[in-house]
């Protein structure tokens, strides 16, 4: 079983309330995943499951007005993340039927979406305030620099897309196509597994 990292420092967004409330989540993530290895009973998952739906909630309302209050380049896409998260939880709840089921869906929620969405999205809020305080020029920042891989059906060809169309297509299943070849890009990871 998938020990998740204690909360740390460098997964700061840069705001004490916020960085308190991903605090929370991990905690919840961890309590989890220790329902997985022992009995429990199904009205205990259902519980947990709609605390964790309920603070989410919570959170995501509160993140998205600090993301705001920074004027954050990457709010619309980010919400966007929060409110398919919400949706596909909706779903998951609903659909379960068994308390193993539940229980598993418990945990990919926590892991995959929340601790996968805090340590890689969430981060970049972070390092975005950070810029923010460092640089004087305010239009730069780091996060704007970064590209991401992308192949298509086309012989050695990569599409260096940038953040923004990175969470459309990898998060939000918005199909871009190569204007060459016409086929739908693929997000080439093969860079961050060998790193
Ligand atoms: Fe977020």
């Amino acid at each position: 079983m998938e020990v998740f990292p204690a909360w740390d420092e460098k997964f700061s967004v840069g705001n004490v309330d916020i960085d308190l409330q991903h605090q929370t989540l991990f905690a919840l993530a961890e309590k989890s995943a220790k329902l997985l290895n022992r009995h429990i009973y199904k009205t205990e998952v259902k519980e947990l499951l709609c605390d964790l739906f309920d603070y989410m909630q919570v959170h995501f309302k509160d993140e998205e007005e600090y993301m705001e209050s920074i004027n954050y380049p990457y709010l619309v896409e980010h919400k966007a993340m929060h409110k398919k998260i919400i949706k596909d939880m909706c779903c998951l709840i609903v659909d379960c039927s068994t308390t193993n089921d539940l229980k598993e869906k418990l945990y990919e929620i926590v892991s995959v979406w929340l601790l996968e969405h805090v340590l890689e999205h969430d981060m970049k809020i972070g390092i975005f305030k950070n810029s923010l305080e460092q640089k004087e020029n305010k239009e730069e920042t780091i996060e704007k620099d970064e590209q991401y891989d992308y192949v298509c059906d086309c012989k050695d060809m990569i599409h260096k897309l940038d953040y923004g169309l990175h969470i459309k297509i990898k998060y939000l299943n918005i199909a871009y196509k190569c204007k060459k070849c016409s086929k739908e890009l693929v997000f080439n990871d093969l860079k961050e597994k060998t790193e």
